[in-house]
């Protein structure tokens, strides 16, 4: 994604082993987590420490020179470990060094879940399904944070910096942070014992307020293709953990009810990416308001992709969006005390 090619054995051992070495933290970040409050949001956490570790390359002020391959080796390794300790932290657990000899998704596993006295036991089937989630998140486009990523880029502003930017547009309950409202809507519909009927008709009110989270797509005006494959990796996944999810089989119901809706038709509106991947991470164990810092994780590839596009364009300017006024063309200055209540 990032360099437009496939690496050659050597390039990929290279920057598997660059991923290694930049691994830790900066022992003095440990601080940096001590100032948020427990019940702190991951995503501001994410975000914050994302620039503070920016803070630490110096390298990083000065972009796009021959140490770019290692700020992204950095930023990509470290994004993980933030992620874990944010994790660890919220619980007032102790903090997991990550370990050299684990792949990626093994190693975040890893540091979320080890015990100083005891290492998780990685089992093949969720690091499969953690490694597709990743996968399948890499990049999409021109979505809100993506663009976010590259507007900032457009300033000339840091490697880091930009990614902080991507994780707060990420954030929001319409973009990545859906995957949490939708189980959180799931969590509602099954507490009711409601069969979701009640949840369809006031997503079709637009006086309700409320949208059927984990449907529709700006882009995908038929099935989300991701949707597709994270589908099927729920039943698998369940079914190799021996699980059974009630929330999988609301999702389905919603789903079916939803596809056979004439509001739902009409509008194209399909079930997303975060429509069935937040029960693949509650069946991995990954707390619900984890869920959009596990998808910001797999997005970064994508996003380092779009800063670097804009970096490298010779050509490129500063992204400067016209805008068209249309409020009031005459608002006179009035003396406070003059002003009405
Ligand atoms: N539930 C109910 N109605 C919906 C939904 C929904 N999830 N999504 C869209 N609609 C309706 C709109 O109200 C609108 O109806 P109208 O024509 O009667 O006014 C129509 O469908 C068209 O929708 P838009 O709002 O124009 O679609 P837009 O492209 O602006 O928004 C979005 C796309 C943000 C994804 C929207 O579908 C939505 O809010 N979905 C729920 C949140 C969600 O799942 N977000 C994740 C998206 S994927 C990602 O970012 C990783």
């Amino acid at each position: 994604l990032i360099w437009g090619k496939l690496p050659t054995s050597e390039e990929l051992n290279h920057f598997s082993n660059l991923l290694t070495k930049n691994e830790m933290l900066h022992e003095d970040m440990k601080f940096h987590f001590e100032g948020f409050p427990t019940n702190a949001h991951p995503m501001a956490i994410l975000s914050s420490m994302i620039n503070a570790a920016g803070c630490f390359v110096p390298q990083v002020l000065k972009p796009m020179n021959e140490l770019f391959v290692i700020q992204v080796a950095r930023l990509m390794s470290q994004v993980r470990t933030i992620a874990a300790f944010s994790y660890r932290k919220s619980l007032g657990l102790p903090i997991i060094y990550p370990k050299p000899t684990y792949k990626y998704s093994a190693n975040l596993l890893h540091m979320m879940f080890s015990e100083p006295y005891q290492d998780y036991e990685l089992l093949p089937e969720v690091v499969q399904a953690l490694d597709l989630i990743f996968l399948l998140h890499a990049d999409h486009e021109q979505n809100c944070s993506t663009s976010t990523v590259r507007m900032v880029a457009s300033s000339q502003a840091n490697l880091f910096a930009c990614a902080a930017a991507g994780v707060c547009a990420l954030w929001g309950r319409l973009h990545g942070g859906a995957n949490q409202a939708v189980l959180e809507m799931l969590e509602a519909i099954h507490k009711e014992g409601d069969n979701g009927s009640k949840f369809i008709e006031q997503a079709k009110d637009k006086k309700s307020g409320k949208k059927l989270m984990g449907f529709g797509h700006r882009v995908y005006k038929n099935y989300d293709p991701r949707a597709t494959i994270i589908k099927k990796k729920c039943d698998q996944l369940l079914t190799a953990l021996n699980k059974q999810d009630p929330l999988l089989d609301i999702a389905k119901r919603l789903e079916e009810a939803a596809l056979n809706d004439s509001y739902f038709l009409e509008r194209k509106l399909y079930p997303n990416v975060d429509f069935y991947s937040g029960i693949i991470m509650r069946a991995i164990g990954i707390p619900l308001d984890m869920f959009t810092v596990m998808f910001a994780i797999g997005r970064m590839p994508g996003w380092i992709a779009n800063y670097k596009e804009i970096l490298d364009d010779k050509e490129a300017r500063i992204y400067r969006p016209r805008q068209i006024y249309d409020g009031p063309t005459e608002n006179h200055y009035v003396p406070i005390d003059e002003r009405a209540e």
